[in-house]
């Protein structure tokens, strides 16, 4: 493999932003190539991040820019589409969440990547969070014994709608844009899940699809986790955009709270840990935390490529978190407890 990995960006919207600044910051990477329909943001974004093509065709862009691996910032509805042309190329591919609108196009995706055996790999950039890997690390070394109980959270009523009005249009909304995370960090740390139930709200006028969703799993190892995601929430102060956790084991219990803030009770001691995120030149608070889980996960695709090793967030290991996702719809129309088609 050549020294320097020739990367293009598909997509140079908002969340993109993140994706070209990480780029930019990972060694042993060159950001060859953007694209976007609109000519325009295309342009903006070649020049404010030194990139030396810019396209407004994806296909233009696969077919001249000799590309080591394509990295698809778009929203959903264009996915399928973008990656069957990386996939005729035979060009790796990143995905960002969510996948796609239903359960079907989501194994369609992944089914292709199989079928062609390229890398695939689903941005799912929130198990990379920093205080998520600390938790982890906090559980796989038994400090607090086997997990009986957790709780993912993540409620906040800020104006999610002012950067992402396309959300306010979603059938499926704040289960497929947030749970997705949420449900990802929860298979993360807990293990997979034989069983679920989920209620969901619509709350705020004018939204089209769930803006409150509450979800309960059953877990392979015996514990109950609660995974709760809300865009509806009067809170203050605003945890956003963090998440928090609560989970306790069988010799003690550990609570991470906004302002990065862990606390870990263990065998009669209490600790309190700072588990802030790095603040790079190009990351801005607050979002510092999510800038620096999509650096970590770009920076894991690079070095999964390189060695020829699986990613965490591959074809295969998505389809579980679409399927809990899906699952909770399910459960949420039907009222009753799904078993999750993995
Ligand atoms: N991981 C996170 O924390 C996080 C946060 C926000 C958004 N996202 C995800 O990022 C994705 C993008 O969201 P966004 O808010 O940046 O959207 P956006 O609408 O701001 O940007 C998408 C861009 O893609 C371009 N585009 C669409 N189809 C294209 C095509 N076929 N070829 C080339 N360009 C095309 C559009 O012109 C647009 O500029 C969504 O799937 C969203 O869920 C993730």
């Amino acid at each position: 493999m050549a020294e320097k990995l020739r990367a293009g960006v598909i997509g140079c919207g908002f969340f993109a932003e993140n994706h070209l600044a990480a780029w930019k910051h990972i060694f042993g990477v060159d950001l060859v190539a953007v694209c976007d329909l609109d000519a325009e943001k295309a342009k903006s974004a070649a020049s404010r991040y030194g990139v030396p093509e810019a396209f407004s065709s994806a296909v233009e862009m696969l077919d001249s820019a000799k590309l080591d691996f394509v990295d698809i910032a778009t929203t959903m509805r264009s996915h399928k589409a973008l990656v069957s042309l990386a996939v005729e190329r035979r060009i790796p591919t990143i995905v960002q969440k969510p996948l796609a609108p239903d359960l079907a196009e989501c194994l369609s995706i992944i089914g292709m990547c199989e079928k062609a055996a390229i890398p695939f790999m689903v941005h799912e950039n929130t198990r990379f969070l920093n205080p998520v890997r600390k938790v982890k690390d906090i559980l796989s070394s038994g400090k607090i014994g086997d997990v009986t109980f957790g709780r993912v959270a993540f409620r906040t009523g800020h104006n999610i709608y002012g950067k992402q009005p396309y959300l306010a249009q979603e059938d499926h909304f704040v289960i497929l844009d947030l749970g997705v995370h949420m449900l990802d960090v929860a298979r993360f740390l807990f293990g997979e899940a034989g069983r679920l139930y989920c209620q969901s709200q619509s709350i705020k006028p004018g939204i089209r699809g769930e803006d409150m969703a509450t979800i309960m799993l059953d877990h392979q190892s015996g514990m109950t986790s609660v995974v709760e995601c809300s865009y509806a929430s009067p809170i203050d102060p605003d945890p956003f955009p963090e998440l928090t956790l609560q989970i306790e084991g069988m010799r003690g219990s550990l609570k991470l709270d906004a302002g990065y803030r862990l606390s870990v009770y263990a065998d009669g001691k209490a600790e309190a840990l700072d588990v802030s995120p790095t603040l790079y030149p190009w990351s801005t608070k607050p979002w510092h935390g999510t800038q620096e889980s999509v650096l970590r996960i770009q920076q894991h695709w690079v070095d999964c490529l390189r060695a020829g090793t699986p990613v965490e967030t591959s074809g295969a290991d998505s389809r579980k978190t679409y399927a809990l996702v899906f699952g909770a719809y399910d459960s949420a129309c039907t009222g009753k407890a799904v078993t999750p088609a993995y």
